[in-house]
């Protein structure tokens, strides 16, 4: 392919990139094998000496099947836990609220209601990456995600990170499902599947708004 037409189709699919949150309908398991299988080109962390095929793990869970709906039970049992811990520690130290408030009522808002992806979206697929040295086990998670994303949206997929994976590493009943060891993996995970309806569009964004040109030495050379 062309430079320029990679680069134009590359900046299609990052600008259209987006979270969906209701979805419908089935993918086939080809597509979807096609979209992980970029999850296994993003970039490890080489340096903790740890063996890609050792480092990463993926695991699909189907919907309208019994393992969805009992990692759909342990995920809504962790949302309640977890928010009527983050109520009670807002209730005891009401100067967290500035900072915390907004995930609070998300986090009620979703222990109330289940989060709806897991319920319509056709897989919810949780990556496991191992903790080594240095610790960058979360940041090649984010990278394996974002692969998984671009690539879902290439599909003309929806794509919805779910965040409340991290914590099922530390779930005994979820981290025995997966056959991992507690204490060893760190866990993402996301549902993919066809977009119900689409978010309103993005407002514009300015690089100049972002950007700040470090020029020290050449300013240091010129005082
Ligand atoms: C680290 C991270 C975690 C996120 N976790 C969630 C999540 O658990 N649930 C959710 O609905 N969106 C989640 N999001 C999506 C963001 O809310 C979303 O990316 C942001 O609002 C911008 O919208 P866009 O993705 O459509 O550009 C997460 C995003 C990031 C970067």
């Amino acid at each position: 392919m062309e430079t320029n037409t990679k680069i134009s189709v590359l900046d299609e699919v990052i600008r259209s990139r987006r979270t969906i949150r209701s979805f419908y309908g089935e993918i086939s398991d080809e597509t979807l094998m096609k979209i992980l299988e970029s999850g296994i080109y993003a970039p490890f962390g080489g340096a903790t000496g740890i063996p890609l095929k050792e480092v990463r793990k993926i695991f699909i869970f189907r919907q309208n099947t019994e393992s969805m709906k009992v990692v759909r039970d342990i995920i809504n049992a962790q949302l309640k836990s977890g928010a009527s811990r983050i109520g009670l520690l807002l209730k005891l130290m009401p100067f967290l609220r500035k900072k915390m408030q907004v995930f609070a009522n998300r986090l009620k808002n979703l222990s109330e209601n289940g989060i709806p992806g897991l319920t319509e979206g056709a897989f919810y697929i949780v990556i496991a990456e191992k903790s080594g040295f240095p610790p960058v086990e979360k940041q090649s998670l984010s990278h394996t995600m974002e692969n998984i994303w671009l690539t879902a949206t290439a599909y003309g997929l929806g794509f919805h990170l779910v965040s409340a994976t991290s914590l099922l590493s530390k779930n005994k009943k979820f981290m025995k499902i997966l056959a991992l060891n507690q204490g060893e993996w760190a866990l993402d995970g996301c549902v993919i599947g066809v977009p119900k309806c689409m978010p309103p569009p993005r407002e514009d964004r300015k690089i100049e708004n972002f950007i700040t040109w470090i020029d020290y030495g050449s300013n240091t050379k010129s005082a």
